[in-house]
Order: structure tokens, then sequence, then C-alpha cells
């Protein structure tokens, strides 16, 4: 396939970008999207120019850092993917595709199309675990029983990525999704009783720190997420935080 890439280029964080247009060609559609990246780089780098600046890590849907906003959707055409996931054969010879960053207060740009998500890390660390007693006596996991549904439902939350991909396709650059798909992996737990009241409480105030907006429920969110997370886990949430204000 031949294509024309139009690419956020931005040398720093406080640089104004734009958008420069690559032509390439030999594009093969069983390549996935960051393979198609990594020709692009080649080419540049044997030109003597600058390569684009991405992240990636796992490059098998685990990491949640390959954060590529493509043709208007975060992580492309395709669903329940990420961008390292995405297949070149959902583009056609003579495409041209837009390639972006993540675009909200909460995810500053470092470079082209590197953003900072330390702001879900400073989320994590309000609220996102559980503390137990490791000194020797903790106790079994399988010996505390868990209804099913409450375990698959739990699990389902835990598969979330913290990609941000959720923030990116909302119009208030919202991080519901997210913020409550870490609290009810613990919500549904009983591990997770303990600290509660205080995990949510500081998880949506450090959220709201971070710059990010509120929930208008658009359910764009939950269309572009690669995991599939539900956007029940935001009315969890909501009840969750309902409670804690009323203990706290
Ligand atoms: S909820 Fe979905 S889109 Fe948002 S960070 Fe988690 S995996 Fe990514
Ligand atoms: S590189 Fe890890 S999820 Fe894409």
């Amino acid at each position: 396939m031949k294509l024309t890439l139009k690419i956020w280029r931005q040398k720093n964080a406080q640089a104004k970008g734009q958008m420069v247009t690559y032509p390439i060609d030999g594009i093969d559609g069983d390549m996935s999207f960051l393979e198609m990246m990594d020709v692009l780089n080649n080419e540049l780098i044997n030109k003597g120019e600058e390569p684009v600046v991405f992240d990636h890590d796992c490059r098998e849907g685990i990491c949640g850092s390959c954060s590529m906003f493509i043709n208007g959707e975060a992580h492309g055409p395709d669903r329940l993917v990420t961008t390292c996931q995405l297949h070149m054969r959902k583009f056609k010879d003579g495409d041209t595709i837009t390639i972006e960053p993540w675009r909200a207060a909460g995810f500053p740009v470092i470079k082209d199309l590197m953003v900072d998500r330390s702001s879900f890390d400073r989320i994590q660390h309000a609220g996102g675990f559980i503390s137990i007693n490791t000194s020797g006596n903790t106790q079994d996991a399988n010996a505390i029983p868990i209804e099913k549904i409450d375990a698959d439902a739990a699990f389902d939350a835990a598969t979330c990525i913290g990609c941000g991909a959720c923030v990116a396709s909302c119009k208030n650059s919202s991080a519901m999704l997210f913020v409550s798909a870490k609290v009810s992996q613990f919500a549904l737990l009983p591990q997770g009783q303990v600290e509660a009241t205080d995990r949510v409480l500081n998880m949506v105030k450090q959220m709201d720190e971070e710059g990010f907006g509120n929930c208008t429920n658009t359910g764009a969110c939950e269309v572009e997420c690669p995991k599939g997370i539900s956007l029940e886990n935001i009315a969890r949430m909501n009840r969750e935080y309902l409670a804690a204000s009323l203990k706290g």
C-alpha cells in the first residue's frame, strides 16, 4: 500500500506543534500500525531526519502506552484493540491517515506523539491499592468466598490498562472511566472494603486536581476503550462516592 501520513510533530512541551505530511510506500496489510511507524522512522533516520517519537512497550495490548489518535479515533478505526494491535489491513491503498497525540490538559505533550500520563499514576497512588499484612500470616485468598458474579465484574474492571483512550475520546477530557475501573476492581471484593471510603474520595479528589473534566454520559469512552470497560463502573463509582461522602 501507498499511504499519506499526516503526523503531529512537536519538538518539546513548550514548542508550537504542527501537522507534517509524509508519503510512505510498501506497507503490507499484515503489519501492525506501530510496524508501519517503524518503517517511516527507518526512512527518516536514513535521510538524516528526526524520527517520530511515540510511546510503546509490550506491543501486545497490555502496557497501555501506545497512545495515538488515528483519523479522529483513539487507537484508530478498529474496536477493542490498542494501536499496537491495529493492523494496516484496516486501511486501503491511497488512504491519508492523520496521527495525533492524546489531547487533554491532564496529558501534556512531551514530544510528537508522546504525552505525559503521570497524572494517572498520581490518581493510582491516591488510593488504587489495598494494604495487607505481609508478616507471614497472610490469609489464603481462596479462603474468602466471593460470588462468581462479583469476581467476574472485578476482573473485568481490573483489565483497564490505563491507556487514556477514554480521556482522549471524551469531549470533556473526563477520566471517569479509568478511575471508576480502578475503584470498582476493589469495591466488588471483600479485600477492598477496609479502605473503600478513603479510596474513592482520594482518587476522585486527585482526578479533579489533575485537570480532567466531568462526565456528561456521552459514552464515547466506552466505545473507544480497547478493553471494553463498561460505563456501569462509572455508576458504581458514583454510588461509592455518595456513600463515602455521607460517611465522611
Ligand atoms: S478505561 Fe479503557 S480507555 Fe480508559 S484507561 Fe482503562 S483501558 Fe484505557
Ligand atoms: S505497546 Fe503496550 S499496549 Fe500497545
